[in-house]
């Protein structure tokens, strides 16, 4: 098979690195990069659509974001060329255009990097589906800010200095605000939802949450109360209601999730007769993704296709579930939660504010009545075990 390179960044690179090493049968006959600065050999280019004079079988692209990319992916499919990709920017908004188009061009669309890096996550929902209905997903689905909170507790170390660490590790975005602002959550939170239900999701409908305004005190505050913050996904779908959010969550110390340490990712679908199925494995770095890339090109070697993608509308429903959230921040604004507080901590010049069991909806006019007073803030929900 003849295979074009697109982005040769963290994952491009590893990806190459593990063709050339473990694959040399399959050929690269050209790698796409933005500069010509970056052009290592006569296999590099900067024209993307040089690679069409080459009898290109497969596309595998890791660029950023979704300019060129959705231009770039639609021309290769109308080729016949089968794409692989890991970028969840373009997925989250085009999944469906894109499967639809490779079905009717007689090729492939595969995602498997673009959420949870290494997991077999995207295979693990396709087989899911074929007995299951999916009622619900959850997980740790960010490997930077997973990596961020555990060792801001194990090094004593502030935010920004671990972030720059993730930032080495090849774990973060390059604008990283997409993963401590729980944006790259929210994308592969929406691609999940709409595999794993069947059905479009906007991802400006998700509420999402970021752990940017989270100190170490207030890690090491819950830790003494045996509770651990996690960034997690979390949606479900019933009665052609669904609901989706990413934000911080406050997980017991002995429970599953609170195990989930470093760069790992922890997901879990639960289907009517599978019950809950969790994956966990490292969900960000340039070995793990560049593996889920492979496996996609592998599977299209093999000629093992996942079928079609079908998805229908949905009707956005908050619910009226009632949830425990604690509020946390500097200045005392406990008087827009009115009769909801339970009870007020102040510790070290840092107000917690528990509240009583609160709808998301309640939950999401607190945030906006924060923000409009301009306070530093952030909560968290009580993950029940
Ligand atoms: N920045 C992403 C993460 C990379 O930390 O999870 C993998 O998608």
């Amino acid at each position: 098979m003849k295979i074009a390179i697109l982005g040769y960044g963290t994952v491009g690179k590893g990806v190459v690195k593990i063709l050339e090493e473990r694959f040399p049968h399959f050929e690269i006959v050209k790698i796409v990069v933005h500069s010509e600065k970056d052009c290592l050999d006569e296999r590099f280019t900067t024209n993307f659509y040089e690679i069409f004079d080459y009898d290109v079988d497969v596309l595998m692209e890791m660029i950023i974001g979704d300019s060129p990319t959705y231009e770039y992916i639609r021309y290769a499919l109308s080729q016949c060329i089968h794409v692989i990709t890991s970028n969840k920017t373009t997925v989250a908004c085009h999944l469906e255009e894109y499967m639809k188009l490779a079905k009717e061009n007689h090729c492939q669309f595969r995602y498997e990097a673009s959420v949870a890096g290494g997991i077999p996550w995207i295979q693990g929902l396709i087989k899911a589906k074929r007995i299951d209905k999916i009622e619900r997903i959850e997980g740790i689905l960010n490997g930077t800010t997973n990596y961020i909170l555990d060792h801001m507790l194990k090094e004593d170390r502030d935010y920004t200095e671990i972030l720059k660490d993730a930032q080495r590790l090849g774990y973060a975005e390059s604008n990283p605000s997409a993963d401590v602002d729980g944006i790259d959550a929210l994308r592969k939170i929406c691609i999940s939802s709409s595999l794993g239900y069947n059905i479009r999701v906007n991802t400006d409908e998700v509420d999402c949450f970021g752990i940017s305004t989270v100190k170490l005190n207030d890690l090491k505050k819950f830790k003494n109360e045996g509770l651990l913050i996690k960034l997690m996904g979390y949606s479900h779908f019933e009665n052609n209601k669904f609901y989706a959010c990413v934000e911080p969550v406050l997980v017991s110390s002995i429970s599953k999730y609170a195990a989930v340490d470093e760069n790992n990712n922890a997901v879990s679908l639960y289907g009517n007769t599978i019950g809950e199925l969790m994956f966990i494995g490292q969900g960000a770095g340039q070995a793990p993704t560049a593996n889920a890339m492979i496996q996609d090109l592998l599977d299209i070697n093999d000629r093992r296709y996942d079928g079609e993608c079908i998805l229908v509308d949905s009707v956005i429903d908050r619910g009226d579930t009632l949830n425990n959230y604690v509020f946390c921040m500097n200045e005392d604004q406990s008087m827009i939660f009115e009769e909801k507080i339970d009870f007020v901590e102040k510790v070290d010049e840092r107000y917690y504010i528990t509240l009583k069991p609160s709808t998301v909806e309640e939950k999401n006019k607190w945030i906006k009545e924060l923000r409009n007073a301009n306070c530093e803030f952030f909560y968290a929900r009580r993950r029940v075990l």
